[in-house]
């Protein structure tokens, strides 16, 4: 079948085997020709009848079945991708090490298909030097790392370990069986992500609830697209990317972001601005930390404006630059877009992406839905999927509007 790819799906043994079927029913009901491999500790979590019946192929748990055939070798040679989700620290040290004592190790190593890997574990496990050095070498070796995601854990504990979603992880592996046409190569992008923070007292702040993953998600397509990336960072829920031509620059005031990117926007071909910064910030921080029976009844405090990077963007304009806003509404349907249009009068982007924002709705979540205003507030595009689909589609209405300019 045109477009489709055989991928191989490693599973090895965490509790989070159970979401990696989902990653290969999602891909079988795309229409790929997927292969299941299994560790040993894998299927003491889901059973070997489950990843056949969902992957509607054979699998092979012993390197020593059908010797005949030297079935790890041709599928390693077939395989336009192979996923190892989730994965273990101690699958993690086997691919980092070359180690060959299963079939899904045996596979990879046999194969020069991309690697795709998503890491669970405990936190602990995550952060040891040992894993960490995994990843540095797997890295090196040209891996993708989808993950881990922070959140809570299967047991009482909370931090980095938690397997991404599904939906990003099979994003991850379509990307990396048919990579994108460096279509952005040798333009210097600037992207702003995640949220700020401004100090109330030492130990309060003014925050908000984005995630920073659609940001990151942009600055990843960017990157993978042949661009030399900046990522201007607030606080953000996923671990930061990093690869060759992508700066990351750590914030977390509106100030402090606002120096790094109008500096970065300078020079940049195009910039996305898609952090959630502060409107307002108290204009002197307290020194020492608000007490509950000084405050009495109530407690007022006076904000002043915080500096807003985008209008500082826009008022020093650069020829031939794309600058793209996002607007974070909560309006629904028609009044949504009227809300984006508004927006664009008072921010003359050169395109502006518009996405609902509630209570239960965008931040934090693996998708999104994104409306796409042209600077004459006509509907560029409609974009909805993953958060990197979003982006893709992003940078694709930006190549066009350059394409368009150079004619
Ligand atoms: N932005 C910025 N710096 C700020 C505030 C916003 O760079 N201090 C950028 C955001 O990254 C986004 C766009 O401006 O690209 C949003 O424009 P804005 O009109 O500030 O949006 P909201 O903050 O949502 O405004 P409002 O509260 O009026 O809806």
């Amino acid at each position: 079948m045109a477009g489709t790819h055989t991928v191989v799906v490693g599973v090895s043994g965490g509790i989070a085997a159970y979401k990696a079927v989902q990653v290969v029913r999602s891909l079988v009901l795309a229409g790929h020709d997927v292969h299941v491999l299994p560790t040993a500790a894998a299927l003491r979590f889901v059973g070997l009848a489950t990843w056949e019946a969902i992957s509607r192929n054979p699998v092979r748990t012993d390197v020593w079945d059908d010797v005949s055939t030297v079935a790890h070798v041709d599928l390693g040679r077939r395989a336009d991708a192979i996923v190892v989700a989730p994965a273990t620290a101690h699958t993690l040290s086997r691919l980092a090490a070359g180690a060959a004592d299963d079939p899904l190790t045996v596979t990879a190593l046999a194969s020069t298909a991309p690697l795709v890997v998503a890491p669970a574990m405990h936190p602990a496990m995550w952060r040891h030097p040992a894993t960490q050095h995994s990843m540095t070498l797997l890295r090196e070796r040209g891996a993708t790392v989808v993950g881990p995601a922070d959140g809570p854990l299967t047991g009482d504990d909370s931090g980095p370990g938690r397997m991404s979603e599904p939906a990003e992880i099979v994003a991850a592996v379509l990307d990396a069986a048919a990579p994108r046409p460096h279509d952005l190569a040798g333009l210097s992008v600037l992207v702003t992500a995640g949220g700020t923070r401004e100090p109330l007292d030492p130990v309060r702040f003014l925050g908000n609830r984005s995630s920073g993953r659609q940001g990151i998600a942009i600055a990843e397509a960017a990157r993978a697209r042949g661009a030399d990336a900046t990522l201007v960072a607030g606080h953000v829920e996923v671990p930061l990317p990093t690869g060759e031509r992508l700066e990351v620059v750590r914030v977390s005031t509106a100030d402090e972001l606002a120096t790094a990117a109008v500096d970065a926007a300078a020079t940049a071909d195009v910039a996305v601005m898609a952090a959630a910064v502060a409107d307002f910030r108290l204009a002197q921080p307290l020194e020492q930390k608000i007490k509950k029976d000084a405050a009495g009844d109530g407690l007022t405090l006076q904000l002043v404006p915080a500096r807003d990077t985008l209008a500082e963007v826009l008022a020093a304009p650069v020829a031939g630059r794309v600058v793209v806003g996002f607007a974070a509404e909560t309006a629904t349907g028609e009044e949504l877009l009227a809300a984006g249009r508004a927006k664009l009068a008072r921010k003359p982007v050169d395109l502006l992406a518009v996405n609902r924002v509630g209570w239960t709705e965008t931040f934090g979540a693996a998708t999104n839905a994104v409306s796409l205003l042209a600077a004459d507030g006509t509907l560029a595009a409609e974009l909805a999927g993953t958060k990197r689909e979003v982006a893709d589609g992003l940078w694709d209405a930006v190549v066009r509007l350059r394409d368009h300019r150079a004619v």
